[in-house]
């Protein structure tokens, strides 16, 4: 009953791995290279979990997957590993290109080798599932209908021709080679140990620490916003029930400009953390726009609701009330992912910015 986690250190990996054990589902394999988005803090409660085997390393050494999958002989690999921010694929789209292209292929080939060699039976009930994004479909228009599974591959930034290059990979070594892969194509994810670089935590720990919000261009971009534990229901789903070599869009029906989603952050934060002097978004700052910023995504995720009865179950609403909550009640996990490094990159990213 093992699986095999890749990437389950960091924001949405924890979250199903806690997810997995909370369901009693099984011992989990956890494949982590904890580059500065992985974070063992996020799996505290496992440590004393023998169930839960950590394994500090690269899904690109081959030789170590290899090593696994023979010791483990899990009955899936869930795939979470990557490299995750666009902004971060601007500055420096070489890691992308490493861990998202070349790494999804190390997987892919052991994989392959490794269910080959197992009995027919053992070999139809492995499942390698990819977890990827919306961003591979490109951009909408105001008016565009939302994003089928059908609709054709457009991605405009390198982490999203990254992810696009890995989701033709597994296409391809299901037709192939008959390996019975499935895929998660997700929109935005928020929830609890989301690293700060990303819109919705950045601005919550920006506002409690009286810091300016940086909202890219005039803050009319939209995104499709799914609670995270809504995900890992899906990503659950699709490996019980998903038909394999295909694919399922995941969405959360809350499509919001960001500047919304910005309003709607300070609004909670004015309920929690009262200011005296002025609300919260007062600190909103319009900086110069991310380069190729896609305008909006929206997902259509009736195949998923369809065949395999899955619906998110949070709204919006509620979701950002528990991320807010949670960013406040965990000041020591801030604490820890916002020094050394992290103020790097907030200086890389933002000190040139100027205003939009
Ligand atoms: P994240 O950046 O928070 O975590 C990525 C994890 O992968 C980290 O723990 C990191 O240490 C690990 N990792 C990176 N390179 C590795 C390597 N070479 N070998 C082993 N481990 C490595 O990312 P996330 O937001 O949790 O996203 C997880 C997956 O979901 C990614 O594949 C991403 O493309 C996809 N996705 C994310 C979102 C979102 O909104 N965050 C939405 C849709 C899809
Ligand atoms: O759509 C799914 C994708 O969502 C995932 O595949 C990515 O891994 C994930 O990072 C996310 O990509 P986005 O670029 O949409 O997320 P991000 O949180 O970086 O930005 C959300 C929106 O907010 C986007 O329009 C850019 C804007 N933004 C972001 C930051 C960090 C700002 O206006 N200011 C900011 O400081």
């Amino acid at each position: 009953m093992t699986i095999l986690v890749t990437g389950g250190a960091g924001f949405i990996g924890s979250n199903f791995v806690l997810d997995w054990f909370a369901q009693g589902a099984g011992p989990v394999i956890n494949l982590d290279k904890l580059t500065y988005a992985g974070n063992p803090a996020n799996l505290q409660a496992l440590k004393d979990n023998p169930e839960h085997v950590f394994v500090h390393g690269d899904i690109c050494d081959r030789e170590l997957v290899r090593s696994l999958l023979e010791r483990h002989a899990p009955r899936a690999i869930v795939h979470f590993a990557a490299e995750s921010h666009v902004d971060r694929s601007i500055h420096g789209p070489a890691e992308f290109v490493q861990t998202n292209i070349l790494g999804t292929f190390a997987l892919l080939e052991e994989a392959r080798i490794w269910a080959e060699k197992q009995a027919p039976s053992r070999h139809e009930d492995f499942r390698f599932l990819h977890v990827s994004t919306d961003e591979v479909f490109g951009s909408l228009g105001p008016h565009d209908p939302p994003f089928k599974e059908s609709t054709p591959f457009a991605p405009n930034s390198p982490y999203a021709a990254s992810k696009a290059a890995a989701d033709h990979l597994v296409r391809a070594y299901h037709h192939t080679y008959g390996l019975p892969t499935l895929s998660v194509n997700c929109s935005n994810n928020y929830g609890p140990y989301q690293f700060p670089e990303k819109l919705i935590p950045l601005m919550i720990l920006n506002a409690i620490t009286h810091k300016p919000l940086p909202v890219y261009g005039e803050g009319g971009n939209v995104r499709d916003w799914l609670y995270v534990q809504d995900h890992c229901t899906a990503i659950r789903r699709v490996l019980e029930r998903g038909r394999v070599g295909e694919s399922y869009n995941v969405g959360g029906y809350n499509q919001k400009t960001n500047l919304e989603v910005v309003n709607a952050i300070c609004a909670l934060l004015d309920e929690a953390r009262p200011n005296r002097k002025s609300p919260h978004s007062m600190l909103i700052s319009f900086v110069k726009d991310r380069p190729g910023h896609d305008r909006r995504y929206a997902m259509d995720a009736a195949k998923i609701a369809i065949q395999l009865e899955w619906t998110p179950s949070e709204s919006f609403d509620s979701g950002l009330r528990k991320t807010v909550a949670w960013y406040l009640d965990n000041p020591d996990w801030v604490a820890h992912v916002t020094s050394g490094a992290y103020r790097h990159w907030i200086e890389k990213n933002y000190a040139n910015r100027g205003e939009a």
